[in-house]
């Protein structure tokens, strides 16, 4: 079964209030979900491995240890997602990065996709999805599911905000993935919308609203 770890660490709950907060402009809700998802990446990565090294300090050799050189994938689903991708390179330059459009019908609430490129060996690689909105859950268990139809087996899915809703569509659909979350709130509400939220998370990343 999947894990939904919840990182409700005192720095995220902060930055999470700040984004929720309506008066909160575009230039700022960008540069806190870009602080979360490095804070999140922090955490997400906690289990990659490491190998020993040997290392000359100016005083002498010892042993140290890196990343034992698996290699890392970032999936945004696009557009909001786009606004994590920054804070998780900064942590981890050297993944590479794949993109999946997807948007949801106003109507129906399902994902539509218009676009997937991901790296040639993304079957080879741990894959970090992300999108700061886990609503329905109907985007997200699509995009693992494209994911996976292209090999890649070590998948992790890291949102900002979920709602109880799309936790138990993901973790039934793809019990494999873990869920990285800031904050689980209450519930959507008629639209679709999360409840409380922060509103429509690619409106506000990209000011389109
Ligand atoms: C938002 C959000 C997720 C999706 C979540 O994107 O960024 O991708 O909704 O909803 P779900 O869990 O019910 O599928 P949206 O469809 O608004 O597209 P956009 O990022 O292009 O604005
Ligand atoms: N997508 C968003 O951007 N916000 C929500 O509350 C739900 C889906």
């Amino acid at each position: 079964m999947a894990n939904v770890i919840i990182l409700d660490h005192p720095l995220i709950k902060h930055k999470v209030a700040i984004m929720r907060n309506k008066t909160t402009g575009t230039k700022e809700f960008k540069e806190v979900a870009k602080e979360i998802a490095m804070l999140m990446c922090y955490e997400a990565t906690r289990n990659l491995s490491v190998e020993d090294v040997e290392v000359e300090t100016p005083i002498t050799t010892t042993t140290c240890q890196m990343l034992s050189g698996r290699k890392l994938a970032i999936v945004p689903i696009l557009r909001a997602g786009l606004g994590m991708v920054d804070g998780m390179l900064a942590l981890i330059p050297s993944a590479k990065t794949g993109h999946i459009g997807l948007y949801r019908d106003e109507e129906t609430l399902e994902p539509v996709e218009y676009y997937c490129k991901m790296p040639s060996d993304i079957s080879e690689r741990d894959v970090f999805v992300v999108d700061p909105m886990l609503a329905t859950g109907g985007s997200a268990c699509d995009a693992i599911k494209l994911i996976k139809a292209r090999g890649a087996k070590n998948i992790k899915f890291m949102c900002l905000i979920a709602a109880p809703e799309g936790i138990k569509k993901l973790t039934e659909t793809h019990p494999d993935v873990d869920i990285y979350c800031a904050a689980l709130d209450s519930h959507l509400n008629e639209n679709g919308y999360i409840v409380p939220g922060l509103g429509d998370a690619g409106d506000r990343i990209f000011g389109t609203k």
